[in-house]
């Protein structure tokens, strides 16, 4: 028999996450950018640039770039708005990010808990310390969809917002991620979505990988079935493949995705997960708070501690 046990405050974390975000648009209230933006940069690694990703499908007039590198495009100058988030302040992909993007007088926000990003940046919008960067996503992704609407690059999105709190019930959520879990345990889960969706279902895999220290892996509609779709013959079956759906996506992606899943039924497995929502936002907020669930209670499965990554931080100390 399983007993799941809560072996770090992730599941707090989880609990709370309606309040964070409540908090989190807080802290951006009063900002707003001035002058003409002609394109918007988010830099930021793993945790801290999954809201870049996020952000995209948001911003429909200027080019977003995320950009998860040391180095920033070229086309970045005065006329660019650059987020550079990094949960520590001391990533140092991120930090070298920022030092460009202040050489090429950038418009630049930082967003940080702390670190060497909070001494440089002395206007930094700073979130509250203790949390692993990934179960910071309001912290970190909130303020900066709050700064745009403020400055008029994005709609208002304050009844999105509202939308998505009331959405975001963790007894409803962490019952379907649990379900979500007992499917992935034991499987390799791919997550698939639409184009728009492609940043939920990219932190659907990430959440797998850091919490559940499991191998996971994403792709999207409709590039997938010009490729992978041919693929689930030889190992298919070692696969848990999850459909993000939502009825809310282009009428020919809902289509490909019924159909794909008919042709490779035989040859692999596959579960749908329904979006809810009417709002992008409350959309993209319910499915990943039901994902992250579905990762942590996957870490209590494979009896790992969802909440450290002794791995990433091993990595970052033999980099220095
Ligand atoms: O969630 C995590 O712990 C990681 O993905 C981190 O976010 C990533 O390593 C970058 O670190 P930071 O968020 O501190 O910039």
């Amino acid at each position: 028999m399983l007993i799941l046990t809560n072996k770090s405050d992730m599941l707090g974390v989880l609990e709370a996450f309606p309040e964070q975000c409540k908090e989190a648009i807080k802290l951006a209230r009063k900002v707003k950018i001035k002058g003409k933006i002609a394109n918007i940069v988010v830099c930021g690694m793993g945790g801290s640039g999954i809201g870049g990703d996020l952000l995209r499908p948001f911003v429909k007039k200027i080019p977003v770039f995320v950009n998860k590198n040391y180095k920033i495009p070229d086309f970045v100058n005065r006329n660019s708005l650059v987020f550079v988030v990094s949960y520590s302040g001391d990533t140092e992909e991120t930090l070298a990010a920022y030092l460009e993007a202040k050489k090429k007088r950038a418009v630049v926000i930082a967003i940080t808990s702390g670190g060497k990003l909070a001494e440089k940046e002395k206007n930094a919008i700073i979130v509250p310390k203790g949390y692993q960067p990934r179960a910071a996503i309001g912290f970190l992704f909130l303020p900066v969809l709050k700064i745009l609407a403020n400055s008029r690059i994005i709609p208002n999105q304050d009844s999105a917002i509202r939308e998505a709190i009331r959405g975001l019930v963790p007894k409803i959520c962490s019952k379907e991620g649990f379900m979500l879990a007992k499917k992935l345990k034991d499987k390799i889960p791919v997550f698939y979505g639409s184009e728009e969706l492609a940043g939920v279902a990219y932190r659907m895999k990430t959440q797998v990988n850091e919490n559940a220290k499991q191998p996971a892996f994403w792709h999207v509609f409709p590039e997938m079935d010009h490729n992978e779709i041919n693929g689930f013959k030889r190992g298919g079956k070692k696969l848990q493949l999850v459909f993000i759906r939502d009825k809310r996506d282009l009428q020919k992606i809902r289509k490909r995705m019924a159909i794909t899943k008919k042709l490779i039924k035989d040859s692999t497995n596959v579960t749908d997960l329904h979006v809810r929502g009417n709002s992008l936002l409350a959309r993209m907020l319910i499915t990943i708070y039901i994902g992250d669930y579905a990762s942590y209670y996957l870490a209590l499965m494979n009896k790992v501690n969802p909440g450290i990554v002794k791995i990433i931080e091993e990595l970052k100390k033999r980099l220095k």
